[in-house]
């Protein structure tokens, strides 16, 4: 299932118009499956003004509707034949006689559908057929059941499909109990499948349909049998509200995200084994679900994730199935990644590069991580992708590193590489800035290196020239490898700003557009949330 997620519902009508649009470019004579509902009406206008431009021609387009109440007259103003013609048929060029809509007069329902079934099949079976999701999962009127007719049939509604439809009745006992309506092979037959949802209201069922497996109790998630869906949904409906997590060794930070607007946050201390922290996580979603109406959960951890279980070095994560272990205790959607990866999408999502397809996030703290964003979607391979830290930047006599490699690029620019360097050269050079610096304080750090350098040390400069030579050539290498639209720097050593970003610039020899974080320390959570 290819997924299209729009900015709003006239992006989506207007991008669902264009796929008809190509349709009968391609094929004139097209047979088109048609919905009716709220959903598709942005794009039946759409439609109507293409015609009208004559950008479109509907007069050998055949068109077959999914359903229809049971019974129903005609004339009804509810009735999808009146739907039809009022928001369609009366505005475009298609030819009555080749509009069909399961009749909802009928006197034999049964023999209704199965002539209905014989036309579709006369007609060369349907070519692009439009779908709408109802709240319940349910496509055309196939609601959710133990097990589903597959053709076109005679159907009970239920409570809720008659509920969300009573909007359009004057009260919820006019509602018809019963349709007509395509059955799942009827659609699954169609060659090319669009599905169109929108608005917050459909953002559980949408959020089931992609988490999902396949299964009756979801009609559409019956969708991922076939080879062409697509998927157009607005942010209202695919984001909903979420909450992300970002475990840390030393916090655990929680943000509520309601489309893209930051609800809430809130952070408490890392309890000690990994139950405590599973704990301490449903804890809080328990509290805040409710109030909240998460539908999403989030959570970003240090480690590798192999098979579903997490391996983290500072972190009681040994093999620890954390996905299952939260799911299990609440009733809610759970999804884990690594936390740089959750840091990545988030800076893609909120940050000040969210104009960007591309990006790589590389944070320079104890070690360097990173997270790889193509096409606005977490890279991931089954092999730890993403360790960019370990990059070799100086193949010969290059630094050791942890990891049983030599010249790892962290070795030579996290923010430890640049404190332990600064600290040596201050060490065998006594009579420095930097020293004094260090033996007044009695240790060194990040902010007592750019005191020194704003004081003219000239130890210091040369230490900071060599760690910039190196962030540079790292830098252009991820530019090289991966084609980014923008690198972005997160982590101690970005906080510095201008004083990090300015001379790095001046070292690049390659034109890369690269950002310090504006979210620093809260992209994990916000990307977590968008899991
Ligand atoms: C309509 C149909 C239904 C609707 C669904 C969504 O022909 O078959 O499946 O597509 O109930 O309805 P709206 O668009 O009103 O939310």
């Amino acid at each position: 299932m290819r997924i299209i997620v729009c900015k709003n519902y006239e992006e989506l009508s207007e991008k669902a118009a264009n796929i008809v649009a190509s349709q009968l470019t391609l094929k004139p004579d097209s047979v088109i499956g048609r919905a009716t509902g709220s959903t598709p009406l942005g794009m039946y206008s759409k439609l109507a003004e293409m015609n009208k431009s004559g950008e479109i021609d509907f007069s050998d387009v055949i068109s077959f509707n999914l359903d229809e109440y049971y019974p129903i007259q005609k004339e009804n103003s509810q009735s999808y034949d009146k739907f039809m013609k009022d928001n369609l048929f009366s505005k475009i060029n298609i030819k009555p006689e080749n509009t069909h809509i399961p009749n909802g007069e009928a006197t034999d329902p049964i023999k209704e559908c199965d002539e209905y079934e014989r036309l579709i099949k006369e007609n060369g079976g349907i070519d692009l057929q439009i779908l709408g999701i109802g709240q319940n999962g349910h496509i055309g009127f196939n609601e959710p059941d133990a097990s589903l007719s597959s053709r076109t049939h005679l159907t009970n509604l239920t409570e809720n499909t008659i509920k969300a439809n009573s909007r359009f009745f004057a009260s919820s006992d006019e509602v018809p109990r019963q349709a007509l309506t395509m059955g799942i092979a009827t659609i699954l037959k169609a060659r090319k499948i669009i599905l169109l949802a929108n608005g917050a209201n459909k953002s559980r069922v949408v959020s089931e349909l992609l988490n999902d497996g396949i299964n009756t109790s979801v009609p559409a998630t019956l969708l991922k049998t076939h080879p062409d869906v697509i998927l157009i949904c607005d942010e209202d409906a695919y984001y909903g509200t979420r909450l992300g997590v970002d475990i840390g060794g030393t916090d655990i930070k929680f943000a509520v995200v309601d489309k893209k607007e930051v609800k809430f946050t809130d952070k408490i201390k890392t309890p000690e084994n990994a139950d405590g922290i599973v704990n301490a996580i449903c804890d809080k979603i328990n509290e805040i679900k409710d109030e909240y109406k998460i539908k999403n959960v989030g959570i970003g951890t240090p480690g590798e994730i192999k098979n579903g279980l997490i391996y983290a070095s500072n972190l009681p994560f040994k093999g620890y199935p954390l996905e299952k272990a939260v799911s299990d205790k609440i009733d809610l959607f759970v999804t884990v990644d690594n936390d740089a990866n959750c840091a990545a999408l988030g800076e893609i999502i909120f940050g000040s590069t969210n104009d960007c397809d591309n990006l790589v996030l590389v944070t320079l703290g104890t070690g360097i991580g990173g997270g790889i964003i193509m096409n606005r979607q977490i890279c991931h391979t089954k092999n730890n992708m993403g360790e960019i830290g370990h990059f070799i930047i100086k193949p010969e006599n290059g630094r050791k590193c942890p990891c049983g490699q030599e010249g790892c690029w962290e070795q030579y620019c996290s923010s430890n590489a640049l404190v332990k360097d600064v600290g040596e050269a201050a060490k065998q050079n006594k009579d420095s800035i930097i020293y004094k610096l260090m033996t007044e304080k009695g240790t060194l750090n990040g902010e007592i290196i750019f005191e020194a350098l704003d004081m003219g040390c000239e130890v210091t400069k040369a230490v900071y020239k060599k760690y910039i030579f190196y962030l540079a050539r790292g830098i252009e290498s991820l530019a090289n490898i991966f084609g980014p639209d923008c690198i972005v720097l997160a982590g101690g050593v970005t906080l510095q700003g201008d004083k990090l970003l300015a001379p790095l610039k001046a070292e690049l020899k390659k034109d890369i557009r690269v950002e310090i974080s504006t979210l620093q320390r809260n992209a994990g959570a916000l990307g977590a949330a968008m899991l």
